[in-house]
């Protein structure tokens, strides 16, 4: 058996796995280990080329412990998040064998194998961009893959999700719903895929970072609080999202962009009222995200129908998603037009105002 001879090899898997950006969101957990939700959600995976966690995981007879890197700096593996993905992951790895050099991992072996991860985001982290949704995604896939498991997309995404619940919907591309499911052991609360990345490919995503910073309430803390506290958040996910996810499945069936842009308004605005309604209220968004808002609001009103539809997670940074190129570009020049430039840099990434940095992630 290899994996417990003194032979020096190392195996390594490398994946890259884009965000995601819910345009109706998950807000709330029924079970706070399991991670299951409150409500269905429905999310866009973003291009891979831009906001994306790259991974790479490796194992070896010469690892003493389970150790990770993140952007560079060390962080710990012990908590229970990481250790809920490791343990399923290893109760299904399978037996691999490379007889050239002379590796050879019985299923057993797997339990006592260690493993080192190397993660990077090529965007800001823990910033409301999704962050542990890319990351843990990818964890996972790459993981997994080390390890042969055998298993579909719809059984990963369960074991993403309890690294972090939106990562469940990174394991695909295109528009992506997670269900909650009903079973208490969460083996129906998976990701689904609803429509692939060609069926609507004339979106354009611009990302407009208001700033970089670390958030100050971490999403998890954040809907602990709003499900302890907010009367709004139970008339949310019992009324108002179960009817919005019926109609944002036709919606995107249908590619009806001014249907499309209100949905996803009007689920945003929902989500930071939620925030509100918490005790102590939770504000994500800043002044310049009010100001993309009414930007946005004025210019739709003025078209006389949607051009833009914009979103904002757990913080101040704006996802705004038009038609089409044509919409994207007027976009863009408005942005710069009430938003100026302070530095000349490329139209792709460039600094606006004091910290505003755009990225066309279309
Ligand atoms: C506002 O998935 O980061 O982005 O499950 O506790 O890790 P945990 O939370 P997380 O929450 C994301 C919340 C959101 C909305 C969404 O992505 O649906």
């Amino acid at each position: 058996m290899a994996a417990e001879s003194s032979e020096k090899w190392i195996l390594n898997v490398t994946a890259q796995t884009p965000t995601n950006i819910a345009v109706i969101k998950y807000w709330g957990k029924r079970d706070e280990d399991l991670i299951l939700p409150i409500n269905d959600s429905i999310s866009v995976t973003l291009d891979p080329n831009h906001l994306c966690t790259t991974t790479s995981v490796a194992v070896s007879p010469a690892f003493t412990q389970d150790r990770m890197w993140l952007n560079g700096k060390e962080v710990s593996l012990s908590g229970g998040r990481y250790q809920n993905c490791l343990r399923e992951l290893r109760s299904r790895a399978s037996d691999f064998e490379d007889e050239k050099k002379g590796i050879k991992i019985t299923k057993k072996n797997w339990e006592k194998l260690h493993v080192h991860v190397v993660s990077y985001n090529n965007f800001p982290t823990a910033a409301g961009l999704a962050s542990s949704a890319a990351g843990l995604a990818c964890l996972v896939f790459s993981l997994a893959k080390l390890m042969n498991v055998k298993e579909d997309h719809s059984k990963l995404s369960a074991i993403a999700r309890q690294g972090s619940g939106s990562a469940c919907r990174s394991l695909y591309g295109g528009f992506v719903k997670w269900i909650m499911g009903k079973e208490e052991n969460g083996s129906d609360s998976i990701a689904v895929q609803l429509a692939d990345e060609k069926h609507w490919d004339d979106l354009v995503i611009i990302i407009a970072v208001v700033s970089s910073r670390q958030k100050e309430t971490s999403s998890t803390s954040g809907m602990r609080d709003s499900v302890e506290t907010s009367p709004l958040i139970k008339h949310r996910a019992k009324e108002v999202v179960p009817k919005r996810i019926i109609e944002m499945e036709e919606v995107i069936r249908k590619r009806d962009f001014p249907a499309f842009a209100r949905l996803t308004c009007a689920d945003s605005n929902q989500f930071h009222a939620v925030c509100l309604d918490t005790l102590p209220p939770i504000f994500y968004m800043n002044d310049t995200s009010h100001r993309i808002i009414s930007c946005v609001e004025k210019w739709n009103r003025h078209e006389g129908s949607p051009q833009v539809a914009y979103t904002f997670d757990a913080g101040p940074n704006a996802v705004l998603i038009s038609h089409n190129r044509k919409a994207a570009t007027l976009l863009l020049q408005r942005l710069l037009f009430y938003f100026p430039p302070k530095s000349d840099t490329d139209l792709n990434s460039y600094v606006i105002g004091d910290k505003t940095i755009l990225k066309d992630a279309g």
